[in-house]
């Protein structure tokens, strides 16, 4: 008998049950010996708690275009996972003895950055894991794309779309605030694929003064009398870059929503004398169905996670690499973030469209 657990960490995306379908059945056709799959409920907490269910077919037919996860996530505990719980247990002993409990002989982890880590932690502890690279953000080193990614830049792209005709008929300047956490691969892609003028990444540090002289050229050049500009939520200005994280977060709170967009709105009307708005898509970039480009994806990674488990081979996240499926060591990819180089050949090629980064 192969047993296996399955959970789901961190911020939900798209195609999270598309992967773990693409596992089940990948196992199921292909393993010699009888399988049971076990999930545990809310991510690691509930590998912590001993809160699981034995999955069946009947909980993977009709998800693969169903966005969310049915096994529901958290964020809990990647941060001081070090730390005792409330009650004086240690937590990744705690996991260890569900794992043990329930004779596993693998765990595969949906996750981001945060949750492989601790995947990582846990391979190191000895027990058998599989990751897979889970987040809109993409931002997970180790591989080229993350499921979720594709999804979210359709999301964020029809976003921008939908802004170009009220912006056009009021002749505003529009900030669409774009998720990504610390890195700028969501709004970036988003940003070129909705045509955006300006668009700002936490990668590459902004000057007010340079915003300020492409909104002004912008109205004498003919190019149109609106401006839409991408904003990453983690986007800087290249003051604000030299502030520490306390100083930085005390003076967006001057703001009507502690948020670098509606700063960059103030500051626009403020110089330029413009009317601006700001749109926040927020969540909804990682709700509904995921895209046909994450269902096969999400489908080629889940069946490689299968294959692996067949041949009992752990340790890895399963990533994509140069165009194809591949494994890489946990520890090779714990803790680390793929930032977007300001210098590489998608922001030269960006650059040379006219779109400014404000630098
Ligand atoms: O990591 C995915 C993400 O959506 C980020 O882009 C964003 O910063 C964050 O999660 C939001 O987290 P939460 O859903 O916990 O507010």
């Amino acid at each position: 008998m192969l047993r296996i657990g399955m959970l789901t960490s961190g911020g939900d995306c798209q195609a999270l049950n598309a992967t773990m379908r693409a596992v089940y059945k990948s196992v199921r056709h292909n393993s010699k010996e009888p399988v049971e799959f076990y999930g545990f409920e809310d991510g690691y907490k509930g590998l912590m708690h001993g809160n699981y269910h034995k999955l069946t077919s009947d909980d993977f037919v009709r998800i693969l275009t169903v966005g969310g996860t049915i096994l529901g996530t958290s964020r809990v505990p990647f941060k001081n996972i070090r730390k005792p719980d409330e009650n004086g247990n240690d937590k990744v002993e705690l996991m260890k003895d569900t794992y043990e409990r329930l004779a596993l002989d693998g765990l595969v982890v949906l996750g981001g950055n945060g949750s492989l880590k601790t995947a990582n932690l846990l391979s190191q502890e000895g027990l058998n894991v599989i990751g897979l690279p889970k987040t809109i953000d993409n931002d997970l080193w180790g591989t080229d794309m993350t499921f979720g990614f594709q999804s979210a830049v359709d999301i964020a792209t029809r976003a921008i779309d939908e802004i170009h005709t009220t912006a056009s008929s009021h002749g505003r300047v529009f900030i669409i605030e774009i998720m990504g956490h610390k890195t700028g691969w969501l709004p970036l892609n988003a940003g070129i694929a909705g045509g955006a003028d300006i668009i700002l990444l936490p990668e590459i540090p902004y000057s007010m003064d340079k915003i300020v002289e492409v909104i002004e050229k912008k109205k004498t050049d003919n190019t149109g009398r609106f401006m839409i500009i991408a904003v990453a939520e983690g986007a800087i200005s290249q003051e604000d870059a030299k502030l520490s994280k306390k100083e930085y977060r005390k003076q967006l709170e001057n703001y009507v929503f502690p948020s670098v967009s509606y700063k960059l709105a103030a500051e626009i009307e403020e110089r330029t004398g413009r009317e601006v708005r700001v749109t926040v898509p927020g969540h909804t970039q990682r709700g509904g169905a995921p895209d046909a480009y994450d269902r096969v994806f999400s489908s080629r990674l889940g069946s490689s996670a299968g294959k692996m488990i067949v041949d009992g081979d752990y340790g890895y996240m399963v990533a994509y690499k140069n165009r194809e499926i591949v494994k890489v060591p946990l520890a090779e990819i714990a803790g680390k973030l793929k930032l977007v180089q300001p210098d590489s050949e998608i922001i030269q090629q960006a650059k040379m469209l006219g779109i400014s980064f404000g630098d």
